[in-house]
């Protein structure tokens, strides 16, 4: 990104799919499908076990042939040299964005040369094969000599969406006799009753957070800890067989009082919400082993490799990012909906959101300039057929443009045939419905589906961990795509900083001493103080 610092608007690309737009807001699908019989196998790309079917989108080969030369003119292929060489890209942070390092091994020179780097990563890999061995083995044991059973991770965001994700997505794959939990939001109603059904005997506590100063985060591990003070008389819990902490600040959680030998790291350059590759992973290594956690780390680079080699116009992230830009910036689609047909990815949507609103949800350019355009979609959705019952009526009749990527896979060893095919055969239906609409003139009103509604298909064979890690690698690369275009700064979230500060600030204030705040922010501070006296 070192010296690259495009306006998008500049570019005679951007310009012309702004013209091109007009034309587009009358295109029928349907029309060319009829006029290309061979549109569905052109705009289709098969790799390594995947199959992206774009052939239903809003774009004929001029409007393509223009996003392909918004790619170059935008020099993306530098921006990516620029990631993959670990130059500082999160240029407010300074920072390389290292995650891909995470998977890569010292032969990958086309991934990094940063030897170090990837030398540390083994050894962390090493680190995670050797406690999730222990505990899956049941030779880790608690303070009474009982092995772990249970793992109780805390974390919030990109320290627990991931492995929350993984450990979903992957559930065919884990240990029949250790039950993972996750714990994230401050509101008691989550840990507290859940710790009245744990073992405390049995029980790991994995905190994870990058910062480990994360409000949410120290509040839950510090009730975990006063909960197994209590029920097992350790006077610092933290420091013993049930705590392990994974973080890239371990004097914090060497303050918090966990034991060195029990701190896990990983390096600053790891982004929060990328980190899923790293010793956040832990518990999806002890859930389903670390062959298949190594599995996953493979499938990734799988699609480093790919995204680093494959040319422009077939290569997945890159056609992903154009089509997301195209509804984005040009036909006026501010969200995109992730609709998984696989309820093993039902927690995509959420994880998605913050990998992608909160890397590219900016409004200033890598220069620091204020933006004039468009940047990062809201990224919403649930799994398929459930979302049929929810919002689709809006996604066929609404007056929302709403591109929808549909995910799926092709065999499911966890259901049967007949489930499967009634999962599959509805995905397929609704993206022909949402393209072909309903437009019988005969038709009342009510009754008419205008259509042309642009869907992806993407589909994997199986939900391995080696597919799902392409498919998380696949979306994080459409991301940094999307961001080079953008010229913004993916990798950095100054704007979650001032909520922080103001919830401290109340959290913090005595009675009345909120002078600075709105009147709203008063009112409701004192209202609550009253009515929580009153309920007590
Ligand atoms: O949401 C803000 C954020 O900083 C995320 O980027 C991060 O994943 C999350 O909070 C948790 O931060 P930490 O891992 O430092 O606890």
């Amino acid at each position: 990104m070192i010296g690259l610092d495009i306006c998008p608007t500049a570019l005679p690309s951007w310009q012309k799919l702004s013209k091109l737009a007009t034309t587009a807001k009358t295109m029928s699908l349907m029309e060319m499908f009829k006029e290309d019989a061979n549109r569905a196998q052109r705009m289709a790309i098969e790799h390594d076990g995947l199959l992206l079917d774009f052939s239903k989108n809003l774009v004929d080969d001029t409007i393509w042939e223009t996003l392909l030369e918004l790619a170059r003119q935008s020099h993306i292929e530098r921006h990516r040299s620029a990631l993959f060489a670990g130059e500082a890209i999160n240029v407010t942070e300074d920072r390389p964005v290292s995650h891909p390092m995470l998977r890569c091994n010292h032969t990958d020179k086309q991934l990094s040369e940063d030897d170090a780097l990837i030398t540390m990563a083994s050894e962390m890999r090493d680190h995670m094969a050797d406690i999730s061995e222990k505990i899956r083995s049941g030779q880790w044991l608690g303070v009474t000599g009982k092995p772990i059973r249970t793992i109780l991770h805390i974390g919030i965001g990109g320290s627990a969406l991931g492995p929350e994700l993984a450990c979903e997505a992957l559930r065919p794959y884990s240990h029949p006799e250790i039950d993972i939990f996750f714990v994230a939001n401050v509101d008691g109603a989550e840990i507290l009753p859940l710790l009245k059904t744990l073992d405390p005997e049995t029980t790991l506590v994995v905190v994870a957070s990058k910062t480990f100063t994360t409000q949410e985060t120290l509040i839950n591990a510090n009730t975990a800890a006063c909960w197994l003070k209590e029920s097992l008389g350790l006077e610092n819990s933290p420091n013993s067989e049930h705590f392990i902490a994974i973080t890239a600040q371990p004097e914090n959680a060497r303050l918090f009082g966990i034991s060195e030998s029990r701190i896990l790291t990983f390096h600053h350059s790891v982004g929060g919400r990328y980190s899923l590759w790293s010793t956040v992973g832990l518990t999806v290594a002890i859930a389903v082993g670390f062959e298949r956690f190594q599995q996953m780390l493979d499938g990734a680079r799988a699609m480093d490799l790919h995204f680093t080699s494959a040319p422009l116009s077939s290569n997945l992230p890159v056609v992903m990012a154009l089509l997301g830009i195209w509804y984005n910036n040009f036909l006026d689609a501010t969200t995109v909906a992730i609709v998984p047909y696989c309820q093993r990815l039902s927690l995509l949507p959420t994880y998605l959101q913050q990998l992608d609103m909160e890397s590219n949800g900016k409004s200033v350019s890598l220069s620091g300039q204020a933006i004039n355009y468009a940047t990062g979609p809201i990224v919403w959705g649930q799994p398929g057929t459930s979302g049929q019952h929810a919002f689709f009526q809006l996604l066929h009749q609404g007056t929302h443009l709403v591109p929808v990527d549909f995910i799926a896979a092709v065999n499911e060893p966890s259901s049967n045939h007949q489930h499967h095919s009634a999962l599959l055969n509805n995905m397929l239906a609704q993206a022909a419905a949402l393209m072909c609409g309903q437009t019988d003139e005969r038709l009342p009103p009510h009754k008419y589906h205008a259509g042309n509604r642009p869907s992806n298909i993407l589909l994997c064979n199986e939900l391995t961990p080696y597919n799902f890690g392409q498919i998380i690698s696949l979306y994080e690369h459409k991301i940094f795509v999307q961001g080079s275009i953008w010229n913004i700064n993916s990798y950095d979230q100054w704007g979650v900083e001032r909520g922080k500060g103001i919830a401290n600030a109340i959290q913090n204030s005595t009675d009345g001493a909120l002078e600075d705040m709105d009147s709203s922010t008063k009112h409701l501070s004192g209202f609550i103080k009253k009515m929580t006296s009153t309920a007590s």
